[in-house]
């Protein structure tokens, strides 16, 4: 820590990563990852995103869960940031397995959270990991699609009401430029104290030359935990 560092950035070192995994949550995530370790079958995935470095398209449940899904630290850091800020609407992008938005949902019963995934036959997957949440809602969409028609839905900006997403994951379609638009695009749908967590930002070049132009911009505080970014508006 040093001294020009924020209140928002000292207290999420402090107090957000003090937090531990609570006895209840950490019995479902255990049940959660023995049924999925044990998961066989095979789905055919569809890819909406920048592709996998290593998979083709014909992929085990199992293999999934050790590649794609958010897991150990980092999934604890979705419950601890929950927890921590108690958001009232969690937005994710790329929903996979739902082994993150688990982290999320136990994290919090109050937060709705809105979990989006283009690939139907992982999201079939994940709504069976759903089942025994009710703030959990899963849209079968692309990222591009789900913005637009929320843009076309409110006339008036998320951000006057009490709509607006104040958590946002971005953990797919590992894209730079994707990721800078769908940044941008999310602003009418979020408002000023909205912390984003951005995925992957070392996956590729064009994913660390985003991050690299994030925290020039000089718009965000940035907290880079290497594999993950945290970003929220500077006030
Ligand atoms: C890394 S996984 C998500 C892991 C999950 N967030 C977790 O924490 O366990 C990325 C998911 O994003 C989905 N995806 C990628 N690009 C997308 C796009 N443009 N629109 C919708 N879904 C997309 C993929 O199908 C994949 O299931």
């Amino acid at each position: 820590m040093k001294s020009s560092d924020s209140e928002f950035i000292k207290d999420f070192f402090e107090n957000c990563l003090a937090i531990d995994l609570g006895e209840g949550a950490k019995l479902r995530l255990k049940s959660l990852f023995n049924k999925l370790r044990k998961d066989n079958r095979v789905i055919t995935i569809q890819d909406f995103g920048a592709g996998s470095k290593k998979l083709g398209n014909e992929r085990k449940i199992s293999t999934i869960l050790k590649t794609s899904s958010s897991k150990g630290k980092y999934g604890k850091l979705l419950y601890q940031m929950v927890k921590h800020y108690q958001f009232k609407n969690c937005l994710e992008f790329g929903t996979s397995l739902g082994v993150g938005t688990n982290y999320l949902a136990l994290g919090n019963s109050y937060a709705n959270i809105t979990t989006i995934e283009a690939c139907e036959s992982t999201r079939n997957i994940a709504l069976e990991n759903f089942a025994s949440f009710n703030n959990v809602k899963s849209e079968h969409s692309t990222f591009d699609e789900f913005l637009s028609s929320r843009a076309s839905a409110s006339k008036s900006s998320a951000r006057e009401n009490d709509d607006a997403y104040d958590f946002v994951f971005i953990d797919g379609h590992h894209d730079g430029d994707a990721l800078i638009n769908y940044l941008e695009k999310l602003k009418p749908l979020t408002n000023a104290n909205t912390i984003y967590v951005l995925d992957d930002i070392r996956w590729s070049d064009s994913m660390l030359k985003a991050w690299d132009k994030i925290v020039k911009s000089g718009e965000f505080e940035v907290i880079d935990l290497f594999r993950v970014g945290v970003v929220k508006m500077r006030d």
